[in-house]
């Protein structure tokens, strides 16, 4: 799978394919991280890629021009997702996550300053995601949580698919708590079950865990697990 980023702060998305997870992701082919610098599509001497927003108001827009050929420089953009990152758009949630998993090429469009001048928006963007109820100073680490939670769906991204089927919001539950060596922290133990080997135990235990939290922590998700199981 192929993400563009289109940025004014290449490093920010370069740094998050370095490491980790995504590097790897990367070196395999399941992903090909392509970041283009939107300052070198603007067309004067000082590169500047904002305005003073008309009517007036705090702050900077990125300009048109700029973003519609940084836009336009993707070969075949045309047959692809551009998706803008903006506190306005649709909640970005898990299924929208694995439905990005299923295309080819996606472009995000990292916002910047005050946003950005909405002839560029409505001439090139498919659709406008919002990571959650809150403002971030740009769109760089939006795009990155979308291309995160979308790519360890493609094959060979985790090391083991079961992490997939068992991990919150799977069913609409969260994930039931993990525990590792050594068997006693600070006078706590282990839940026991899970030293059984009883494998049909186990599962009960941690089924009723996702449902425990879930109900706690998450009275609507847990409202809509329970819409579902009535279905
Ligand atoms: N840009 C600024 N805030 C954002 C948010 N919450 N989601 C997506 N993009 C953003």
């Amino acid at each position: 799978m192929t993400f563009y980023f289109l940025t004014l702060f290449p490093d920010m998305i370069r740094a998050y394919f370095a490491e980790s997870l995504m590097k790897r992701a990367c070196e395999s082919g399941a992903v090909d991280a392509r970041v283009i610098d939107i300052r070198d599509f603007a067309e004067n001497k000082h590169n500047r890629v904002d305005d003073y927003p008309y009517g007036g108001g705090a702050g900077m827009v990125m300009a048109a021009p700029p973003v519609l050929r940084a836009v336009r420089s993707i070969a075949g953009v045309e047959a692809m997702p551009v998706i803008n990152t903006s506190p306005a758009g649709r909640p970005f949630t898990q299924k929208e996550a694995k439905a990005l998993a299923r295309e080819e090429s996606v472009v995000f469009l990292c916002g910047h300053y005050e946003g950005i001048d909405q002839r560029a928006i409505d001439a090139v963007v498919t659709r406008s995601y919002s990571i959650g109820d809150y403002v971030l100073t740009g769109g760089e680490l939006a795009a990155l949580v979308m291309a995160d939670a979308a790519a360890r769906h493609l094959p060979g991204v985790l090391g083991n698919s079961e992490s997939l089927a068992e991990e919150s919001f799977e069913n609409d539950l969260l994930e039931y708590p993990q525990y590792t060596r050594p068997e006693t922290v600070e006078g706590v133990h282990v839940p026991p079950v899970l030293l059984s080997g009883n494998h049909a135990e186990i599962k009960a235990w941690r089924h009723r865990e996702s449902l425990r939290l879930t109900e706690e922590k998450r009275p609507d998700l847990y409202e809509k697990y329970l819409q579902n199981q009535k279905r």
